[in-house]
């Protein structure tokens, strides 16, 4: 059994080194290829992922909460983790965001105009609209579209059977929202997942990390008048910290404290909360 986990995780690595390293070799193609570009999530490739058993595997939920009723009845089980996410590989060649998909991802674009994102008179850069990779977590957080709302279902998906009521992250006591059971009695309370539309209270998100200098090796340049901060590390290289918290394209993101990928970390942290916040601010 070990001999066969151990096997696929080194055919994932042996399938993905050529594309890394190719990407790796040019800083600027690097960057280009988290913009815009498709991960496709194999569940072949990623039969091994740590993903599965986690909170955001949709298609093991049932096992992992033992509640037969949730899958099909409160979202869709896609038999495919990765959708939910993803574009699933045979839509690899299809231009999802004419559909309407935050680019690179298998969800809708949530309505981005309705974001209030943090803001304050001391922010070094501001951003009106977030990035597509935090798109991608408000898509189900910000509590407004269900949580099985892909762009594409797998093919083999029997549109036709479904009778999921394609609930919502939101703790509201009505039957498209998952609050109807996660409300602290019948189930664990859900609205403290709900970030919700409102970003405000939230760290902020989506702007130039203000550490860097306006140009910086690897990251692309400032927009005019970005001055940087001193009150903030420098990063270790374009993908950002050694310690594994993520720069996008310079910028900070939810994933960029937040690794879904990795369900060791409580809350899916790259690093403890006690050592997060230094990781860039020195204050
Ligand atoms: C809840 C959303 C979500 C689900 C479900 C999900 N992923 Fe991902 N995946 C992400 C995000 C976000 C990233 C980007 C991480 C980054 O760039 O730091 C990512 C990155 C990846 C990458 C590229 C980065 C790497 O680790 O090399 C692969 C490959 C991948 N996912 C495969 C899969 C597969 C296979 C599945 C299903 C078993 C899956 N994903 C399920 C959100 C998800
Ligand atoms: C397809 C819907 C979906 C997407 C997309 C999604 N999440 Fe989630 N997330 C969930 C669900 C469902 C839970 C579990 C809620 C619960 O336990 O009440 C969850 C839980 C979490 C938690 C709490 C984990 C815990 O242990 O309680 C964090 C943190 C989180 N998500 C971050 C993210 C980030 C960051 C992204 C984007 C990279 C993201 N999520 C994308 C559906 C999603
Ligand atoms: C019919 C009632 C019901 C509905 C509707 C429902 N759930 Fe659940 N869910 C439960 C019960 C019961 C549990 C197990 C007890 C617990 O975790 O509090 C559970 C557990 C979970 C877990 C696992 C928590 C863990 O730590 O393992 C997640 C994640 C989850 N639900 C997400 C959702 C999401 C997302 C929705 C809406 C799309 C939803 N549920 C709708 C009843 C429900
Ligand atoms: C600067 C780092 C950072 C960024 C950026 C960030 N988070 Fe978090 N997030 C945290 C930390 C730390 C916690 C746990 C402590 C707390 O409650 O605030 C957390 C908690 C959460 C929780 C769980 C709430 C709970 O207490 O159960 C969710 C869901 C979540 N974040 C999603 C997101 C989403 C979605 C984004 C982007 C819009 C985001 N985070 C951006 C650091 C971050
Ligand atoms: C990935 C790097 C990064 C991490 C990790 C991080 N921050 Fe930040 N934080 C920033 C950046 C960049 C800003 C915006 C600074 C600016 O543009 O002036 C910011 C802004 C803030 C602000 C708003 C300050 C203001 O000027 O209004 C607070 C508060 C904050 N962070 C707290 C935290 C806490 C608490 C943690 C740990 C849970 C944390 N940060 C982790 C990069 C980070």
């Amino acid at each position: 059994m070990q001999v066969v986990k151990t096997g696929l995780r080194n055919l994932r690595r042996a399938l993905r080194w050529p594309l890394v390293a190719t990407l790796g070799l040019l800083c600027g193609a690097w960057l280009q290829a988290t913009h815009g570009e498709a991960i496709i999530g194999d569940p072949v490739q990623g039969a091994n992922d740590p993903i599965l058993g986690s909170k955001h595997d949709f298609s093991g939920l049932n096992r992992r909460a033992g509640v037969v009723a949730m899958p099909t009845v409160a979202f869709s089980d896609y038999g495919n983790p990765c959708v939910y996410c993803h574009i699933p590989p045979e839509q690899a060649d299809v231009d999802a965001s004419a559909l309407g998909a935050i680019d690179g991802w298998n969800r809708y674009q949530p309505a981005t105009n309705e974001f209030q994102l943090y803001n304050s008179t001391y922010l070094d850069s501001k951003t009106r609209t977030p990035s597509p990779i935090s798109l991608l977590c408000l898509s189900c957080h910000d509590g407004t579209m269900a949580v099985d709302m892909v762009v594409f279902k797998p093919g083999n998906f029997d549109n036709a059977a479904d009778t999921a009521m394609h609930m919502r992250i939101n703790g509201a006591d009505n039957t498209i929202s998952c609050g109807k059971c996660h409300n602290g009695r019948v189930a664990h309370d859900i609205s403290i997942k709900h970030i919700g539309q409102d970003l405000r209270n939230d760290h902020p998100i989506s702007m130039r990390y203000a550490g860097l200098p306006p140009h910086y090796a690897g990251f692309p340049d400032a927009p005019k008048g970005f001055v940087s901060d001193p009150d903030f590390r420098l990063p270790h290289s374009e993908k950002g910290f050694s310690n594994g918290v993520r720069l996008y394209e310079g910028r900070v993101e939810c994933a960029s404290c937040h690794n879904v990928h990795n369900p060791e970390k409580d809350l899916f942290l790259r690093v403890n909360s006690d050592l997060l916040c230094q990781t860039c601010h020195t204050k």
